[in-house]
């Protein structure tokens, strides 16, 4: 014992809990102060009324058409399934389910931050070690996956397109026009150039083919002109500042801004293309028989899916596709008016070895 050290109290006054934040109203409104949505282990009962209310609980995700999805992939115990988005695990958690005992999962995501969170939770759920296997990947890399964990093939796979509502609703991602923050808009942060970069550099009428292509944005050519005339007045670099330019424009409303947002998001992480890829490989990732589904957010997705569904359909490739795309019920859009705009479309791999 050191002696020159003061004599310990036998019994401490307890700590003081640090003191919460202080937020106007009676609930916080920014999501980095919804300190019992972003603990939901610690107070359920909050959070079980964010979700009667309608909304997501900050820092989780609803999956959406979940009972639609397992109808239409099927799957039963002992099947290798492919999870392309897993978000946070909402699908993949059914699946894994569903196709227990020794049944496995492999999952991909290319958010590196939400990934590992994901993966703990879904790992602390007691399944066996080797019934999850995640890959931190771009989709567009799903036939490599598959070929090194499952040279055989795999009976499902599922792909939940867009953005988990972790990445929307934490302004520090940059992703949402209803909060200031870093125009970024990136799934991978640590890859490519975020959308700040993107517009600062785009020249007008590559700016006005990404708004028409990217969103089917009706005013492209003169909203491209007034972003081109708002950035040489003033640097574009935070969420707020484009949606004010936006907004400024005439005939501009909510939906516009809403639009550039997505043209923005869907260039800064290559998503056609990443999409487009994936297609491409998904009858060389299915076992005989197996079965895909996909849940698409917009028309750029939709179409996408229906025409690579389509020809592989002609190709006798697949050999059953989804008639129409399957949509979700009244009451789920009425719970989770997230779930408002997707389609579902699925298909079947032909039977005969590939
Ligand atoms: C709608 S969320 C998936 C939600 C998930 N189904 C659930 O139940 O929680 C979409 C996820 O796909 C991921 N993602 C988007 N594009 C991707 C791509 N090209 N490659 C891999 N992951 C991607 C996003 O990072 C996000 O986590």
């Amino acid at each position: 014992m050191n002696d020159n050290q003061p004599p310990q109290d036998p019994h401490p006054a307890p700590q003081k809990p640090p003191r919460r934040k202080r937020y106007s109203g009676k609930n916080p409104r920014r999501f980095e102060d919804k300190y019992k949505e972003l603990e939901p282990a610690r107070y359920s009962a909050d959070v079980d009324k964010v979700l009667a209310s309608g909304k997501t609980p900050a820092g989780t995700h609803r999956p959406i058409m979940v009972a639609e999805i397992l109808q239409v992939l099927a799957p039963s115990p002992g099947d290798t399934a492919l999870d392309c988005t897993l978000g946070y695990g909402g699908h993949a958690l059914a699946i894994l389910n569903a196709i227990q005992p020794a049944g496995r999962l492999l999952a991909m995501d290319v958010d590196p931050i939400e990934l590992p969170k994901t993966e703990a939770r879904l790992r602390s759920l007691g399944h066996a070690e080797n019934a999850l296997t995640t890959r931190r990947s771009n989709y567009a890399g799903c036939a490599k996956f598959v070929a090194e964990a499952a040279p055989n093939g795999v009976q499902i796979i599922l792909a939940d397109l867009g953005l988990s509502s972790m990445q929307i609703d934490n302004p520090a991602r940059g992703f949402t026009f209803k909060a200031e923050g870093p125009l970024d808009l990136r799934m991978n942060p640590e890859r490519a150039q975020p959308a700040s970069a993107l517009l600062a550099n785009l020249a007008e009428s590559a700016l006005a083919s990404l708004l028409l292509e990217n969103a089917d944005e009706p005013a492209a050519a003169s909203l491209a002109r007034h972003l081109c005339a708002s950035r040489s007045t003033q640097p574009i670099l935070t969420t707020t500042q484009l949606a004010r330019a936006v907004r400024s424009h005439p005939g501009s409303d909510e939906d516009t801004v809403r639009r550039v947002f997505q043209a923005l998001r869907i260039a800064v992480n290559d998503e056609f293309a990443a999409l487009d890829s994936m297609l491409r490989q998904l009858p060389t990732c299915l076992a005989p028989g197996g079965r895909v589904a996909i849940l698409a957010f917009h028309s750029g997705e939709d179409r996408r899916v229906k025409l690579a569904f389509k020809n592989g359909l002609h190709a006798g490739l697949y050999d059953a596709i989804s008639p129409e795309p399957l949509r979700p019920t009244p009451a789920e859009v009425h719970a989770n008016p997230r779930a408002r705009s997707t389609k579902l479309r699925w298909a079947r791999r032909t039977t005969a070895t590939h």
